[in-house]
């Protein structure tokens, strides 16, 4: 969009004097072209996914809201790629074909994105990636290329603080077996998915930069998913009984699942065995595991703030306006939304936030 300016405004320099140029070019504001219309091709890897399909209903909810503001028709176009690049790749032409002004895309495989970035550019359709985030060198191969999520390092360091900042209080009630090590199971996300790498990694090195020890009993790979993520659990308390003091889930609903799991163990959380469980996303029932204690804490994933991002931006390239100043264009490419710590002491606060 910019570059579109950018070309306008020096073809009339010619023609115009340098003066009332500048004055006008340097203006971001106003709106530059009358849309009646806003047609957007959504794309998601898997419609079960809970914080995925969170992000689609506040879009749906804001696209309503937005209509009458902008006083055009929004349609939203929802597919499914169910797990399947190929199926993706498709969903993008049916796209191109029903005159969508843009996609937004929650690629199935983010190393894998170059399928849908030639037909979008080869169609002059520009893309909003969403959610996982893409290789950055194919970002970087068409300027109609953007990508709206947030920064999956903040999380994992978050979750640690939230762990570190219990364990300045009560230290000895997590480290059950007192030898002064926090022994941790880790679920994680998919294999090669961003968040799922760096949140593992930053969320460790948070808790032990500021100074506590951690023994990994077992990590496993649960795909994002409450009924997988309950299976491992399953198979950790077989094998470590109750020797697990913290379980460290890259999301919510795997967070959900090790909760699944203890319950189903007959352990509540009055029990001195059960242990500290983290997750990240802050999706409704997420939040709710937070409210009942079942949760010691998550860390905000703002579905609601990327969905807004992604509608704003589709609308601001498509309309050429400019994006309202709570979202920042980093690089003329990324929106990242900031996570934020949930736990029970400022709960309240972001179910408003939500419900707002
Ligand atoms: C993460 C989110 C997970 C899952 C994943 C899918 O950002 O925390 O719950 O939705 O994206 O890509």
């Amino acid at each position: 969009m910019k570059k579109i300016k950018k070309k306008i405004c020096s073809a009339a320099a010619l023609t115009l004097g340098a003066a009332l140029l500048l004055a006008g070019c340097g203006s971001e504001d106003g709106g530059q072209k009358e849309i009646k219309k806003l047609k957007i091709g959504i794309s998601v890897y898997d419609q079960y996914d809970t914080f995925v399909s969170e992000i689609v209903s506040y879009l749906q909810a804001y696209a309503k809201e937005k209509e009458k503001d902008w006083g055009i028709s929004i349609t939203l176009d929802v597919e499914n790629a169910n797990g399947s690049q190929m199926i993706q790749n498709d969903q993008m032409d049916g796209f191109i074909r029903d005159d969508m002004d843009i996609a937004c895309i929650n690629l199935v495989d983010r190393t894998d994105a170059s399928t849908i970035v030639e037909k979008a550019q080869a169609s002059n359709v520009p893309v909003i990636f969403f959610n996982r985030e893409l290789v950055e060198e194919d970002l970087e191969r068409w300027d109609q290329l953007y990508y709206v999520g947030a920064d999956a390092f903040e999380s994992g360091k978050m979750q640690g603080e939230i762990l570190v900042e219990e364990c300045k209080k009560n230290f000895s009630k997590i480290d059950k077996n007192g030898d002064g090590i926090l022994q941790y199971v880790m679920l994680e996300g998919e294999a090669g998915h961003n968040d799922s790498m760096v949140r593992s990694m930053s969320v460790i090195s948070e808790i032990t930069d500021r100074g506590y020890l951690v023994e990994k009993l077992s990590d496993e790979i649960a795909n994002w998913n409450r009924d997988q993520a309950a299976n491992k659990m399953k198979q950790f308390m077989e094998k470590f009984d109750d020797e697990i003091e913290v379980v460290l889930a890259n999301n919510d609903d795997m967070a959900l699942g090790a909760i699944d799991a203890l319950t189903a163990a007959g352990l509540s959380t009055k029990d001195e065995n059960w242990p500290v469980v983290l997750g990240i996303d802050g999706t409704t029932v997420g939040l709710e595991a937070v409210e009942d204690g079942k949760m010691l804490g998550t860390v905000l994933n703002d579905a609601k703030g990327q969905a807004r991002g992604m509608l704003e931006l589709a609308y601001s390239i498509v309309s050429e306006n400019s994006l309202p100043e709570e979202f920042e264009l980093l690089d003329g490419k990324y929106i990242r939304m900031p996570y934020q710590i949930v736990t029970v002491d400022n709960l309240g606060e972001i179910q408003m936030k939500l419900m707002k």
